[in-house]
């Protein structure tokens, strides 16, 4: 299965940026095989981005960095998944800015899953640990290491296994977000081995393969490719990085060469 590379550009570029930074990544990798590549721009310029490009390519994809359960009805300021359904093709749930600044609970993203699901786009569901939650030998002791569990757990509750290749799962230690200290390849290796297996019971070995699990977290032109060696982190999803085209592209290529 190809490696998938997901740009999450929070809230950084202005509609103007985005569209340079859009067309650069198309004019770049128009031609490249062998990788998924994924847009999160801020939802109000995915319409300008996508009326840009003469035509949608198969592997460059769109996402929304966040949706709202509901289909319609009195939510002022969200956008539902059913309304961005034909917009994008993935969607950021749970990311830890959300859970940090907007006080997201499981139950919420829960929900959140599965009108992804419901509405064809593809959640990629966030989950971490925050620096507290270590100790102070770098370890998650069994109590925190609940609460990193809950969050995948609660999350996918409900999903049935024919849904599990339509999901996927972003190990982010909040840490290593926007720190220029990301996790070692081998930590959060460690972390998604603990969580595939949390699948693997529920699910059978079968259906948890289908999950793509991948890592972000102070992720750079430097590191990417420790992390993208390895097959099971299957994709990467940066932050500051996607929204400097040549890094972006850069890792998007590697990506294509280790897949
Ligand atoms: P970062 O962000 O790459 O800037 O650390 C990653 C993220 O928040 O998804």
């Amino acid at each position: 299965m190809n490696k998938i590379i997901v740009g999450n550009w929070k809230m950084y570029p202005t509609l103007s940026d985005s569209l340079v930074l859009a067309a650069s990544v198309k004019r770049s990798l128009e031609e490249i095989q062998g990788v998924d590549v994924v847009l999160a721009p801020p939802t109000p310029w995915l319409v300008p981005i996508i009326d840009s490009w003469k035509h949608r390519l198969g592997h460059i994809h769109f996402a929304a960095q966040n949706i709202w359960p509901e289909d319609q009805g009195a939510y002022t300021g969200e956008i539902s998944a059913y309304m961005l359904k034909n917009l994008v093709s993935y969607a950021i749930v749970g990311h830890s800015e959300r859970r940090r600044y907007q006080a997201e609970e499981n139950d919420l993203i829960h929900e959140k899953v599965q009108a992804c699901l419901k509405w064809g786009i593809k959640p990629i569901l966030c989950v971490g640990e925050s620096k507290k939650m270590l100790s102070s030998d770098g370890k998650l002791d069994a109590f925190h290491w609940g609460k990193v569990s809950d969050q995948l757990k609660e999350g996918l509750a409900g999903v049935k296994a024919e849904q599990l290749e339509r999901v996927i799962v972003a190990y982010e230690p909040v840490w290593a977000i926007g720190t220029s200290n990301p996790a070692s390849p081998e930590y959060a290796l460690q972390i998604i081995g603990r969580l595939k297996a949390i699948l693997t019971e529920k699910y059978g070995a079968s259906a948890a393969s289908l999950v793509r699990f991948i890592y972000g977290g102070s992720v750079a032109t430097s590191n990417a490719a420790e992390f993208l060696k390895y097959p099971d982190i299957q994709g990467l999803l940066p932050g500051g990085l996607s929204v400097k085209s040549q890094d972006f592209i850069k890792v998007c290529q590697l990506a294509a060469k280790l897949g």
